[in-house]
């Protein structure tokens, strides 16, 4: 048989059964991610490059425009344009002119106002040393800890639930909490646990500055992280210890304790909530901000992110969950709310209100002994 025909014979023995039509939509379906990963990037280079930054708020403006704001190349800027109005991301006018909506500012550009802002996840991608360390997890069943995820991961976690934490919480979260704020004003004693680069603890120092703010994390990389943003901010309120939730110490003194983000990361978040039971005060609040999910997995399809979920994951949570060979793995969406109330109510704590605080990708607990 001639070689040609050969070839043709092997692809029609390998599509037996393949509906071109479904296989024409899983195909699209399959590069939509690819698609998805292309566009990632350029997010990162508009963030990076402070190409967003220079059209929000500015009207039309050509190619031309853009590279002298923003100080860069015309051609690559040209590029990146037309890219972005492919991705409907910008608005491309008749005129050939460029665009930025309110809503894409508030998206892409407007890191310190607003609460959508998103640009600061797209890190521009994973170390190549981390994805490999990722891959072994799946071999060795132990997983990489957030300080084996690096700087660059700790600093990019900061920008991503940043809005959230600088804008929301004294606005929104904490008054949402019984007698909260009244006692941080008062001068309470505050302990974030998980508290990563420090974004949430900081926020309450500078709000409240008769608080005094610990915060507690294996990691550091971004207790450094931490500490940097404090002295920054010139805030004498707040320190940071490396440590873990296990170890915070049993002071029974503790007015408000944070976990943001982070239980369903702990190897071990049932020895945590015991760690926090006997540092809280009897009349101390614990508010744990956890990821939105139902524990079912049928229902939390409802969830058009849900695939991205799993991807942060496999690529991190369950990762730090899975770290150490007892690691009971909760991952992203582990911790619902029926298996948080039963880790508090495990540690020793009697109430427990869920609070849905319009926030899509959290829902936010308030635990009281
Ligand atoms: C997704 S980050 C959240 C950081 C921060 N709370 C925020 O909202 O941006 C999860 C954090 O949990 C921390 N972590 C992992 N295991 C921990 C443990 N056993 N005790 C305390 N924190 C832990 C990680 O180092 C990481 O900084």
């Amino acid at each position: 048989m001639p070689q040609d025909s050969e070839a043709e014979a092997s692809q029609v023995q390998q599509n037996r059964g393949v509906d071109p039509d479904k296989l024409k939509l899983f195909s699209f379906n399959v590069w939509t991610y690819k698609m998805g990963e292309q566009v990632s990037m350029m997010i990162h280079l508009g963030d990076r490059l402070g190409l967003y930054r220079a059209m929000a708020g500015s009207g039309p403006m050509t190619s031309d425009q853009v590279a002298e704001t923003s100080g860069l190349d015309e051609r690559f800027v040209r590029e990146w344009l037309l890219g972005q109005a492919a991705a409907q991301l910008l608005d491309r006018n008749e005129d050939g002119s460029f665009q930025m909506s309110n809503e894409a500012a508030a998206v892409l550009a407007n890191e310190d106002s607003s609460i959508a802002f998103a640009a600061g996840a797209f890190r521009g991608g994973t170390e190549p040393s981390v994805i490999d360390a990722v891959a072994d997890s799946f071999r060795t069943g132990i997983g990489v800890t957030y300080e084996q995820q690096g700087a660059a991961a700790a600093a990019g976690l900061a920008r991503m639930t940043g809005p959230w934490s600088r804008i929301a919480l004294n606005s929104v979260i904490l008054p949402a909490m019984d007698g909260v704020v009244a006692k941080l004003e008062a001068g309470a004693e505050v302990v974030d646990i998980g508290c990563g680069a420090g974004v949430t603890l900081t926020t309450i120092a500078a709000a409240f500055p008769n608080a005094n703010c610990v915060g507690y994390d294996p990691s550091g990389t971004a207790i450094a992280q931490a500490t940097e943003r404090a002295a920054e901010l010139g805030l004498g309120n707040v320190s940071f210890i490396e440590a873990g939730g296990e170890d915070v110490p049993p002071t029974a003194s503790v007015d408000l304790v944070l976990t943001f983000d982070c239980l369903h990361d702990m190897p071990r978040p049932d020895l945590s909530a015991v760690a926090v039971r006997k540092a809280i005060d009897p009349d101390g609040t614990w508010l744990i901000k956890d990821i939105r999910s139902t524990g079912d997995f049928t229902k939390d399809q409802r969830n058009p992110l849900l695939a991205m979920f799993y991807g942060f994951s496999v690529s991190s949570c369950l990762q730090s969950a899975r770290s150490q060979p007892d690691g009971l793995g909760l991952g992203t969406l582990g911790l619902h709310p029926k298996r948080a109330q039963e880790l508090v109510a495990d540690a020793g704590f009697g109430s427990f209100t869920k609070h849905d605080l319009d926030d899509v990708a959290n829902l936010y607990y308030e635990v009281r002994v």
